[in-house]
């Protein structure tokens, strides 16, 4: 078994964070998001992994390297325009010689992928999808399926009255080398438009498997990315452990700085400063009596004296200025730097 990840999409909803640094690289609780896919692949024994590259291909190689840190082979396709989720398969072609289990490089869980590739061989299919049930499913794949576990219909982003069916596309496959015969060579194409309706058409063993009790999060909006952090925080992914929440820093006696909290290394947290619920990255300077509370800020950003933060995204960089508040919803870019008395986000 070997792995493909897609991770050369631009990233445009989760900008401005995705501006200098590509959706696969952003940092979860200050790791690379990448890692966490690799966990899971290394924890199923699949150390062959190719990561399918288009937008900022340099950033994603240069951190990741060939994999010898993390225990497996890295390889790279880079596309030079992209090609689509399945083109992007078909272009990595020459390197697939086995089943492939493909990954979306934007999901965060603790799915159990030895199960899944089990499951795949047993019933002998060709492709295998695995599902998760969602809220409001208009925002991804819906996929219905029969008693046996066969997919009937997959419906990308669907319209309210398309369907009643909640499970989705929790972007994991496992595809056998032959599913690369029916994608087009050298032209765009998608899984969820062209390949997966085409697979029903043909009556192929096309097959659905839906996990116990796993965690699933698309990170590719600002709200849930910033969800995200808080699950691991709150221990809500089972089989994700937070390690080290306490790098090597600063801080006063004075200061708080719940059991939550993820604080990084060469930080400085001033007296009275409060930190809540909350991440900050290498090297951020927290000024006295600030509060940042269910916030994640990546690193060297400043916090300036009485400014609060909360249920707030700060990029690289930043300086936030005295008194300002930093409310619910507000994503600042790298570098972004907020007079003294700013008021921003809705609180
Ligand atoms: N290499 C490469 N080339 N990767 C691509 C390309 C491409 O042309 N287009 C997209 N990707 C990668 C993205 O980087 C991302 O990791 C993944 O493929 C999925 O693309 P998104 O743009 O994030 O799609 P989505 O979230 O709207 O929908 C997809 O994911 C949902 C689950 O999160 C679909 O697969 C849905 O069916 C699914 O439910
Ligand atoms: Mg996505």
């Amino acid at each position: 078994m070997q792995a493909l990840i897609l991770a050369g999409g631009k990233g445009t909803r989760l900008r401005p964070l995705t501006v200098y640094t590509p959706k696969p690289i952003v940092p979860i609780c200050n790791r690379p998001f990448l890692l966490y896919q690799i966990d899971t692949l290394r924890r199923a024994g699949v150390t062959d992994i190719t990561l399918s590259l288009s937008y900022q291909p340099e950033k994603i190689e240069q951190q990741l390297g060939d994999g010898s840190e993390f225990g497996v082979k890295l390889k790279y396709t880079v596309e030079s325009q992209p090609m689509g989720t399945a083109g992007a398969y078909k272009f990595a072609e020459d390197l697939i010689r086995e089943p492939t289990v493909v990954f979306n490089g934007d999901v965060l869980t603790d799915l159990d992928l030895k199960t899944v590739i089990r499951e795949h061989k047993d019933r002998n299919a060709l492709a295998t999808i695995v599902l998760t049930p969602v809220e409001d499913p208009s925002a991804y794949g819906v996929v219905e399926t029969e008693s046996d576990g066969r997919v009937r219909r997959f419906l990308e982003k669907p319209k309210p009255d398309e369907t009643t069916c909640k499970n989705i596309n929790a972007g994991t496959y496992i595809l056998e080398p032959k599913v690369l015969d029916l994608i087009p060579p050298g032209v765009s194409h998608s899984f969820e438009y062209g390949l997966f309706p085409k697979l029903l058409e043909k009556g192929e063993l096309f097959f659905a498997h839906i996990p116990q009790r796993t965690y699933w999060m698309d990170i590719g909006t600002p709200a849930r990315y910033l969800q995200a952090h808080l699950d691991l925080l709150a221990n809500r992914v089972t089989r994700i452990h937070i390690k080290n929440r306490r790098g090597t820093f600063d801080s006063a006696t004075h200061a708080e700085i719940d059991e939550l909290s993820m604080i990084a290394d060469e930080c400085t947290i001033k007296p009275g400063a409060q930190i809540i619920n909350s991440v900050l990255g290498r090297g951020c300077y927290i000024e006295e009596r600030a509060r940042i509370e269910n916030s994640v800020i990546w690193s060297h950003t400043r916090v300036g004296t009485l400014a609060q933060v909360s249920n707030a995204i700060i990029g690289r960089g930043c300086h936030v200025g005295r008194s300002t508040i930093v409310g619910p919803g507000a994503v600042l870019g790298d570098k972004t730097s907020l007079t003294d008395y700013t008021k921003m986000g809705s609180s």
